[in-house]
């Protein structure tokens, strides 16, 4: 520890890239440390025993993204497939293309329409509100794809996912909803997707293959902080609030239980993710989690599949997504206060910045935290973290 020139806490996507960052690029020593026994954070994925399929521990992670910089800094680490992710939900027993796109309108309303015609359709079932503006989250997707198509994938899943009724739900949770008035049925925009060639693990493994970093698993921050020297810097992408012995309150975040199961056949419901739209389903979704890997031979007669739960999250549970109440912001500013007084401390990631990231914005923010903030630190041009 004490030939260390940095600490980073975490080696999920984000301190990876900054351990990487900072030894290949600024020749410091880095030591990174995870309580989990393993690298890669949420990201991780490792090969069922029974299957050998290879499973997204923390739940079914797909890589998009349209920042170029992030897409060739990755592609230094793995290579990627052509896998491009579309997505299915099931309502009464049929099942219906997603994002909701002409393909699940004409197939929902049991017509043949144009572009237009179904444009012109939702507007008229959306303008049911009237120019009231919405009052809850109900209210506002109808007011956005009309209530038959609201009722059929939103109402059901929503109360599922913040086991809530959407009508006791904030509008603002919603900003919009993507609805493609063409066939196109890819879940993804983005101009780079794929899936990596090794799986995640992989890539993490290479990342921190560096002489200059060392990685020590199975080690709680909380653990060794009263050892650390008082001049060490610090990259903390642990959840903020636990940094501070939530002093200032709890921080609100949803979590999913995996339920896994092999099942004895080959394939299971033949995509990679099933939504399961009505409330009666428990499930939110359903992973198949060879579909992920089609180029991969799957020598196995059985399949491992995944029944995903979705709750809110204790202080021993995993922290999925913030929930980002007005509370929950208004406690997250007043440890954002207390960070900025603490010298040598870089709170980063998902869970450093209460904030839902994508594997590709996770790696972004530390690209920029390391031309912003390291590079600087660490050749005299800024004092302190
Ligand atoms: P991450 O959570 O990965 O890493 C933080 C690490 O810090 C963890 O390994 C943790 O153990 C460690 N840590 C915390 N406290 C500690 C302590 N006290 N001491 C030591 N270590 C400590 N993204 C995407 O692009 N496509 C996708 O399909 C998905 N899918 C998806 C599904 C689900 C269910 C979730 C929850 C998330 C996704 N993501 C995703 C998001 C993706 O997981 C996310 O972008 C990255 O995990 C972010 O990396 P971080 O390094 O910020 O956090």
């Amino acid at each position: 520890l004490s030939k260390a020139d940095i600490l980073i806490v975490g080696a999920g996507f984000y301190g990876a890239t900054l351990a990487e960052r900072i030894a290949t690029q600024l020749g410091r020593r880095v030591l990174v440390i995870d309580r989990r026994t393993h690298i890669g954070g949420n990201a991780y994925t490792e090969q069922d025993p029974v299957t050998g399929v290879e499973i997204h521990r923390y739940g079914p992670h797909l890589f998009h993204t349209s920042n170029e910089e992030v897409w060739n800094y990755l592609r230094g680490f793995t290579g990627f497939t052509s896998y491009r992710h579309r997505a299915f939900s099931t309502y009464r027993d049929k099942v219906y293309p997603l994002p909701i796109n002409l393909a699940t309108i004409c197939q929902f309303f049991g017509k043949r329409l144009s572009p237009d015609e179904a444009r012109g359709m939702i507007a008229e079932q959306a303008a049911e509100l009237g120019d009231r503006p919405p009052a809850n989250l109900e209210e506002k997707a109808i007011s956005l794809v009309g209530r038959p198509l609201y009722e059929a994938f939103i109402k059901g899943y929503t109360a599922k996912q913040w086991q809530t009724d959407p009508r006791e739900l904030p509008a603002q949770i919603i900003a919009r909803l993507p609805v493609r008035y063409t066939f196109d049925d890819g879940y993804f925009n983005d101009r780079f997707q794929g899936q990596p060639v090794d799986g995640y693990t992989a890539i993490f493994e290479k990342m921190l293959a560096h002489d200059l970093i060392e990685t020590r698993l199975g080690v709680d921050f909380f653990d060794i902080k009263p050892l650390l020297p008082k001049d060490l810097p610090v990259v903390y992408t642990g959840p903020i609030d636990r940094y501070f012995d939530y002093c200032e309150g709890e921080l609100g975040w949803r979590t999913i239980d995996i339920d896994l199961e092999v099942v004895n056949s080959p394939d299971h419901q033949g995509t990679a993710i099933m939504n399961y739209a009505d409330e009666a389903v428990p499930y939110t979704r359903v992973v198949e989690f060879r579909h992920f890997n089609p180029e991969r031979q799957h020598g196995s007669d059985k399949t491992l599949i995944g029944r995903e739960y979705s709750r809110f999250a204790g202080r021993a549970d995993e922290p999925y997504y913030p929930i980002d109440t007005r509370k929950d912001q208004a406690i997250y500013r007043r440890y954002l206060e207390r960070a900025a007084a603490e010298k040598n401390l870089h709170l980063g990631g998902r869970l450093g910045t209460y904030r839902y990231l994508d594997m590709h914005q996770a790696i972004g923010a530390a690209l920029r935290a390391f031309e912003t903030v390291f590079a600087p630190h660490f050749t005299g041009k800024l004092d302190s973290l």
